[in-house]
């Protein structure tokens, strides 16, 4: 049956990683008999600029309609004055929260290749390899209330509200324990339930889940010592779990580990493994247009697209070796580069991943 793959480029730099995931696919369409038909949608800035919102109805369908989606980036200098609903960054949201998809996988891996690229000392990274599964559609990112509004004594005053009700807390735990499961059987999850009652619902229930996965040894630290455990000694984490806002913290710092967050890939699941891909970066608009940007982050992406979606293991398996070898063979782009090494551009090292798949 073919699969069809939209493909959502966004602002800064989504277009040109995207463009070299797509000759990922492609490759494997070509070479190795993956069956997919691909189709591209407007989303973020893009998409404001060309249709007045960031995640126009016509894209929204499309995104529905496929069976994965590969997303490149979103956001801007351009539309950070906008109104929030007219901001790239809402489009992303609505597409997490129309889709449902809740569970948010953010590996965090140290090629050997790159561990001089880490901020941290090499012996305090070597082989680090986290999991952080973050809960994506919940949380203080979509609770209610929330708004800005003059208050009694005359003063501006903005509100958002962090809230969780116990079957959001479920499912993205269970998606945590199996995950757990099928890697070393530990799990800790992440809260601030010395302060907050949403995390003490949150331990709570991860507490009663425990007794179901006895294979799973289950742990909780606070938010605070996470991020300092996290640059202290990161080896210590197998499987996080962990509540929107805390997640999209943590995982910037587990990035940082990896020498370059150019090289991580996400994967956003609904209860059906329906995903959508992206880059943990951002849309770098800095560098955006000059060719400089890492596609590796994008093409491992194009990997969990296979391995989750498509449930095509074998040829996941063929690119991440491939960006295994192109590391080996010495290709850096800028973000990776040390004083060794050649620098490669988007398209170069797009390129070198393509000929090693032929
Ligand atoms: C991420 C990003 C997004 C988030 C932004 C762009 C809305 O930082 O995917 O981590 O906060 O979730
Ligand atoms: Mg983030």
């Amino acid at each position: 049956m073919t699969a069809r793959i939209l493909v959502m480029p966004g602002d800064g730099v989504g277009p040109e990683i995207c463009r070299e995931a797509v000759r990922v696919l492609e490759t494997l369409a070509h070479d190795h008999g993956l069956d997919i038909e691909l189709e591209e949608a407007l989303v973020g800035g893009a998409a404001i600029d060309a249709a007045g919102d960031p995640l126009p109805e016509s894209s929204l369908v499309a995104a529905r309609e496929a069976d994965a989606i590969l997303f490149g980036a979103i956001g801007g200098p351009a539309w950070d004055s906008q109104p929030r609903d007219k901001r790239p960054e809402s489009g992303l949201l609505r597409l997490r929260s129309e889709l449902e998809l809740f569970a948010n996988l953010r590996p965090a891996i140290l090629y050997p290749q790159l561990a001089y690229a880490s901020a941290l000392k090499p012996e305090i990274v070597s082989g680090l390899d986290i999991m952080i599964v973050r809960e994506l559609t919940g949380g203080i990112y979509f609770g209610k209330p929330a708004g800005t509004l003059t208050n009694d004594q005359g003063h501006r005053e903005a509100f958002n509200t962090m809230r969780y009700d116990e079957v959001e807390i479920e499912r993205i735990g269970r998606r945590a324990f199996e995950i757990a499961g099928a890697r070393n059987g530990r799990l800790c999850s992440v809260d601030k339930a010395n302060v907050l009652d949403v995390s003490q619902l949150w331990r709570d229930v991860m507490n009663e889940l425990a007794a179901d996965y006895p294979q799973v040894s289950l742990t909780h630290m606070y938010v605070d010592n996470a991020a300092m455990q996290m640059v202290r000694a990161p080896k210590q984490f197998d499987t996080v779990v962990t509540g929107n806002l805390f997640g999209d913290i943590l995982s910037d710092a587990a990035a940082m580990l990896t020498g370059s967050i150019g090289m991580l890939p996400s994967a956003s699941m609904d209860r059906h493994g329906k995903g959508m891909y992206e880059p943990v970066h951002g849309s770098a608009p800095d560098i955006a247009g000059q060719g400089v940007a890492n596609p590796l982050a994008a093409i491992l992406s194009v990997a969990m697209l296979l391995r989750y979606s498509l449930k095509r293991g074998d040829l996941a398996d063929k690119v991440e070796s491939a960006v295994g070898y192109a590391l080996d063979r010495g290709l850096r782009t800028r973000d990776i580069m040390d004083h060794e090494t050649q620098v490669a551009s988007t398209q170069e090292m797009g390129g070198a991943i393509v000929d090693m798949l032929r």
